[in-house]
């Protein structure tokens, strides 16, 4: 071990507490992305971010400030000569909070209990961010990295990253690297690094069906008049088949077969039925969807999937004997190679349109739409993270799938010339992102501190 690395690891394990707390402090601030319109809470989050960066010795610290976007953040250390160019990718943004009643401690006042910081965007994906900034912080406190990093802290991350297109035109110079490292992606199980090599990609589609100009009564009207719920029902439940695969017209047959090697990385990974079931939160009787021929993971990283996020129509509470005008939904569709995003939407309206019964008004607008990725975990910078990981856990990572998406993966790895993305993260089955009462466990933040510190020695040795 050289004494650089040593001394670093050192730092961060006793910088740990003021880690959690600028954690917490970033925590405080409630940067949700969901609504496009600009947000101060955003700008705020950012200018934390942008302090965090310089306090820690990082340079030419920027917001980088597009018309009407939320703010990404940007900063470098480029002095290790001829050394790799590592690009670091987190994100600031964060989910809305939810059902303020089911958080059992307010979303944004972070609280440990039991090993976990309970927060909204605590695991998602700030701690991504702080991983990274106590690694830098650890090697430029001890004189210096022994790589170059260039540090992209994106704003608009849950809303799909929709201007990354125009950040990448107007800064494509300034990011040039022979390495993406994001901390944005889950481990399998607590304690249990994984090295995610694929993502879905994502297809929304917005649904809105209308039969009157205004509700009626549902006993004066009922029977000739048609119910636009009703309608919506009959046409979202053609999305599915009766054991939940995915049924859209046109869609489907450009799916890629799981190759050889592919399907033994799969068959290698630990799985207990009950286990997901209990982490996944299915209750009593509920059955998992599939195929039979499929196995849970092949089905969530490898396979699409649909869901209805959201339904508008009227609300229970006050409800009377209606038939209600109009019904709206919100469609999410899970893509995966080499299905084509936009063909998919497309494909989707046109369904949603065409199963319209009764004659009601049907729309249907894409709402966005991200790219899957997927790579060969092969050669030099994904064995250095291999070594990294278990350094820094003191265990065998593994390679896993994604459910999920992350839309800066597929654009950035291209653009920069196919250079390897590295994918790692804390958002473990228990971590409950998106939902309420959001968490990371403390002590696997520790570790991938640990892991990041030793990551940076270890690509420095990569061959250019
Ligand atoms: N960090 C997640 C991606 C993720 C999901 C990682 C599941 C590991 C497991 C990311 O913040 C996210 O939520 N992405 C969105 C992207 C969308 C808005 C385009 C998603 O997957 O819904
Ligand atoms: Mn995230
Ligand atoms: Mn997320």
């Amino acid at each position: 071990m050289t004494a650089t690395l040593s001394q670093a690891l050192s730092h961060a394990d006793a910088q740990l507490p003021k880690t959690i707390d600028a954690l917490k402090e970033l925590a405080r601030i409630p940067g949700v992305s969901a609504n496009p319109e600009p947000n101060p809470e955003l700008a705020k989050s950012a200018a934390h971010v942008a302090a965090w960066m310089k306090r820690i010795g990082l340079e030419r610290v920027e917001i980088l400030q597009l018309p009407d976007v939320h703010p990404y953040v940007y900063g470098e250390w480029l002095h290790a000569e001829g050394a790799p160019t590592v690009l670091l990718y987190a994100h600031h943004d964060v989910q809305p909070p939810g059902r303020p009643a089911f958080w059992k401690s307010p979303p944004f006042e972070p609280e440990e209990r039991a090993g976990r910081l309970y927060g909204r965007g605590v695991v998602d994906d700030k701690a991504g961010a702080a991983i990274h900034f106590a690694a830098i912080e650890a090697y430029l406190a001890n004189g210096g990295l022994p790589i170059n990093v260039k540090v992209i802290i994106d704003g608009e991350e849950e809303i799909g990253s929709e201007n990354l297109g125009a950040v990448l035109d107007r800064y494509r110079e300034r990011f040039a690297a022979d390495v993406i490292v994001l901390t944005d992606t889950a481990n399998l199980s607590a304690g249990l690094p994984s090295i995610t090599y694929a993502l879905r990609g994502i297809v929304v589609v917005n649904l809105e069906v209308r039969a009157l100009d205004h509700p009626v009564h549902s006993g004066m009207w009922g029977g000739p008049v048609p119910d636009p719920l009703l309608a919506m029902c009959k046409i979202l439940a053609s999305l599915c088949d009766d054991r939940g695969r995915v049924t859209i017209d046109g869609v489907g047959t450009e799916i890629r077969e799981l190759d050889a090697a592919q399907k033994k990385r799969l068959a290698a990974l630990p799985y207990d039925e009950a286990t997901f079931r209990k982490e996944a939160g299915l209750l009593d009787g509920v059955q998992l969807c599939g195929d039979g021929d499929a196995s849970t993971y092949e089905l969530n990283w490898h396979r699409p999937s649909v869901a209805v996020n959201a339904l508008e129509a009227a609300p229970i509470k006050g409800a009377s004997n209606q038939i209600v005008d109009s019904a709206r939904a919100r469609i999410g569709v899970r893509t995966v190679p080499d299905m084509d995003g936009r063909k998919v939407a497309e494909a989707l309206c046109a369904h949603l349109e065409k199963r319209a019964p009764w004659g009601v008004q049907v729309k249907a607008e894409i709402d966005g739409a991200g790219n899957w990725w997927i790579t060969d975990p092969q050669g030099p910078a994904f064995a250095a993270a291999e070594r990294a990981l278990k350094k820094g856990f003191g265990k065998d990572p593994v390679y896993i799938g994604c459910g999920g998406s992350i839309p800066f993966v597929e654009p950035f790895a291209r653009v920069l010339g196919g250079v390897p993305a590295l994918l790692v993260g804390l958002e473990d089955p228990l971590c409950n992102a998106h939902s309420e009462n959001e968490s990371l466990l403390l002590e696997d933040f520790h570790k991938a501190i640990k892991s990041a510190v030793y990551l940076y020695d270890e690509l420095a040795r990569l061959p250019r």
